[in-house]
């Protein structure tokens, strides 16, 4: 056998002066190139991937090199194989779904994190991973218009369905049934126990309660008001018909900034119900929970205050690359009382002064998430988050003017924040005829690549979602996207 050839990139830890900055130097090139593509109108790459399935996979050997690669070879092959592959969610026009922003100050945080490699499981295991997290928690809460910081324990999670996930198992530990130890099957002395949301909530909900045992036939989808707000009348309602035939009410999912229209349930009126059903309330406001940032917008965090529990992601709309998800409960003793398991390897003698985030969850191993998060608050100031929020909002009106002004196309939805839902219906169109035609106009918008957008169904219509969080994003970007609609309308 062949001694392997010295190569300090793969060296245990490398030394300085073997240390060929220039690899680093390289990595960070090819970033600034995708950076500065992004700014150039003229280089622009496809906002949606144009490759077919099995494009990427068949440039790809079936194994792995045995001999070590040069770092050049393999930096030149993200940029031919794998770069062609990536939808460019940082794209000024990327409209789709929600954004995923990011911004420089959260690059440098996943960099400075990657070189840390720092595991929040424990404290003892990295004490500013742990002390930062709740520090930035309560600073993200105090800058949402909330109150009380100190009285949540917050936690950093990958996504806002983990986030839902814990959320629903605490409301499960809290009912006193000892399902950690017991489980549920085969147990006769535990009611079905029921989880409430609206019909316009998101997957995640139903995923929390298949994964805890809950069921999904057990998540009661609440219908909605002409909003699409829960209507509070219809989740009593549904609440006393479960008690009345034996089923136990264990938790309310309110969204504030639901998935297909942005729309906020009544947390305040749901609070109540809550209260006096002693069930407990998840606040899903994944999306736009951060828009309390900007104060004239916390009217939509109203009662939050009130909840068991609530989640926004960070990744989203608050320029922190992917993943980051920002938990809250009220209730530290019973998300640890759910969770917390020490192997005697993990005992410190620090235990009873500090939080060790493996307590509250499920994994062990954590990510060091909360530094890009802490860079991107301080980098940008509250203001600067909150002008940028507003902006987004603000371009998201203008872009609802022009569709209302125009009568070949209507809004579907109201427009509380940065999202725009519309469709295409001129007069005299059926509307199957219609949701043919908008599928087609989105087909046809997104394979031109200049702009992604995505779709939803409301009234059971097909329905087209115009979704802004890009930090790059400005109007111009927007007015393209509404000129590359009416071109694909009169093409189809
Ligand atoms: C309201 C809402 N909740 C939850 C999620 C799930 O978020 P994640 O991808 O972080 O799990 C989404 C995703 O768009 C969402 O819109």
């Amino acid at each position: 056998m062949t001694a392997p050839t010295a190569n300090p990139l793969t060296a245990p830890v490398p030394a300085s002066g073997d240390f060929d900055a220039a690899v680093l130097e390289a990595g960070v090139d090819r970033i600034l190139t995708l950076f500065q593509r992004l700014h150039d109108a003229g280089a622009l790459p496809p906002v949606l991937s144009q490759v077919t399935p099995g494009t990427i996979a068949d440039q790809l050997p079936a194994l792995p090199p045995r001999v070590a690669e040069p770092i050049e070879t393999i930096l030149g092959d993200v940029e031919r194989i794998i770069v062609p592959g990536i939808t460019h969610w940082h794209h000024p026009s990327f409209f789709a779904y929600f954004a995923n922003s990011s911004s420089v100050p959260s690059l440098l945080g996943e960099f400075l994190t990657s070189g840390l490699n720092a595991n929040a499981m424990l404290w003892v295991t990295s004490p500013a991973a742990t002390e930062l997290e709740e520090r930035v928690l309560q600073w993200l809460w105090t800058a949402m218009g909330l109150p009380d910081a100190t009285s949540w324990f917050g936690m950093i999670t990958d996504t806002a369905s983990m986030s839902t996930l814990l959320a629903i198992a605490a409301a499960r530990e809290a009912a006193g049934y000892d399902v950690r130890r017991k489980g549920l099957a085969g147990r006769v002395d535990v009611p079905v126990l029921r989880v409430y949301c609206s019909e316009q909530t998101h997957s995640s909900i139903d995923k929390a309660c298949i994964t805890l045992g809950i069921g999904s036939d057990n998540v009661v989808k609440i219908p909605v008001d002409d909003a699409f707000r829960m209507r509070v009348d219809a989740l009593e309602a549904a609440m006393t018909a479960d008690r009345a035939a034996g089923m136990r009410p264990l938790a309310v999912v309110a969204t504030i900034g639901t998935t297909s229209t942005t729309s906020v349930d009544p947390v305040p009126a749901i609070a109540d119900l809550c209260a006096r059903e002693q069930v407990w309330l998840h606040v899903d406001a994944a999306y736009a929970g951060v828009m309390g940032i900007a104060p004239e917008f916390r009217w939509a965090l109203a009662g939050v205050d009130r909840a068991d529990s609530m989640v926004t992601n960070p990744h989203k709309w608050l320029f922190t690359t992917m993943d980051c998800s920002a938990f809250w409960t009220r209730h530290q003793d019973v998300l640890r009382s759910a969770f917390s398991l020490v192997a005697e390897y993990l005992v410190t003698a620090r235990d009873q002064q500090v939080v060790n985030y493996m307590d509250y969850g499920v994994q062990l191993g954590r990510r060091f998430r909360a530094l890009k998060l802490w860079m991107v608050m301080r980098a940008f100031g509250t203001d600067g988050l909150a002008s940028r929020l507003r902006d987004h909002c603000a371009m998201a009106r203008e872009f609802a003017a022009w569709v209302d002004a125009d009568p070949a196309w209507t809004l579907s939805a109201p427009v509380p924040f940065s999202l725009v839902c519309f469709r295409h219906a001129p007069e005299g169109m059926s509307d199957a005829d219609a949701d043919a035609m908008n599928a087609r106009i989105l087909a046809d918008v997104n394979a031109a690549g200049r702009v992604f957008l995505s779709h939803t169904r409301l009234h059971g219509r097909h329905v087209l979602r115009l979704a802004i969080g890009n930090i790059l994003t400005a109007r111009e970007h927007v007015a393209l996207a509404w000129s590359e609609l009416q071109r694909a309308a009169r093409a189809s």
